[in-house]
């Protein structure tokens, strides 16, 4: 595997691929990576002939700095569980090289995002797609990959990337991988790292509580089902619901009824303690 740190080694790396007729799948990432992050990299491996995975914490879609700086950051650990899952390089850039104006620099792209960006996530951090958006589309300018691959815990980034691509007329598959669990439940993340024992003790009760809300939805209301789920997880130390929307899973709006949609599913945001968590579950897939 190659540590590539420069945008021109990454677009000359990239040509020779290219030139070779490989594949080029693409993971792109934050590091502290997981298993999560590694089922997504075994799957490209899989797919393509050649992997590039990127390491890069984007200050652009964080609009706490306080989340920014607390960023968890293992970058050794990272390169080595990358190589021995076979990656073929590494993009770890500065931000310097991958913003060369500053990243806040004007004028910014304004990414047309579509509706699936302004609810849940969009709502309660203002302008992360835009950063999402913005690295995102960097990202698949300089890689040009055949495919990149992004977990279902974000189930809304997959929405709202896939709106990306399609407004900026960018060519690319996009591989949604299913959520890693660990083995009591809690979806992985990078952010895991930061709960205390006595956080990530009670973590789990997140996907406790969804998962038991869909045997409780086949008896009752989407109202009934959204209410015994925040009742339940906000009754549990630590923690706090920031939101939970049960919605189309193609538009992301929400549903009043099961009936109203062949796919629908639950996002929710939880505060433990102050580490931000997100998860989903699915009601309901008739497509
Ligand atoms: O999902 C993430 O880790 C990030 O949002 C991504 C896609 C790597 C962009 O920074």
């Amino acid at each position: 595997m190659i540590i590539i740190r420069k945008v021109a080694e990454l677009l000359d790396f990239v040509e020779l691929q290219k030139e070779q007729g490989n594949a080029v799948g693409l993971v792109p990432t934050m590091g502290a990576l997981h298993a999560g992050h590694l089922s997504l990299v075994e799957r490209a491996v899989k797919e393509n002939l050649c992997v590039i995975a990127s390491v890069f914490v984007n200050p652009t879609q964080f609009n706490n700095p306080t989340d920014l700086a607390t960023y968890p950051r293992k970058e050794e650990d990272d390169f080595k569980m990358l190589a021995e899952a076979g990656v073929s390089a590494v993009f770890a850039p500065s931000v310097e090289e991958m913003y060369p104006g500053g990243p806040d620099a004007q004028p910014r792209h304004e990414f047309e995002l579509g509706t699936a960006a302004e609810v849940m996530e969009g709502r309660f951090r203002p302008g992360h797609f835009q950063g999402v958006a913005q690295v995102v589309s960097l990202l698949f300018r300089l890689c040009s990959p055949t495919r990149a691959y992004f977990g279902e815990k974000d189930f809304q980034q997959i929405a709202v990337i896939r709106n990306m691509i399609e407004t900026e007329g960018i060519d690319v598959e996009i591989v949604a991988c299913p959520i890693k669990r660990a083995d009591d439940g809690l979806a992985l993340s990078s952010r895991n790292a930061l709960l205390s024992e006595e956080q990530r003790a009670v973590a789990p009760e997140i996907h406790k509580a969804l998962e038991y809300s869909v045997v409780y939805s086949r008896e009752h209301s989407v109202g009934a089902t959204h209410d015994t789920v925040v009742e339940r997880i906000d009754a549990v130390p630590f923690m706090r619901v920031e939101y939970f929307e049960i919605v189309d899973a193609r538009t992301l709006l929400p549903v009043e009824e099961w009936d109203e949609s062949p796919w629908i599913v639950g996002c929710i945001t939880v505060y433990c303690g102050d580490v931000r968590l997100i998860d989903n579950v699915t009601y309901k897939k008739e497509i």
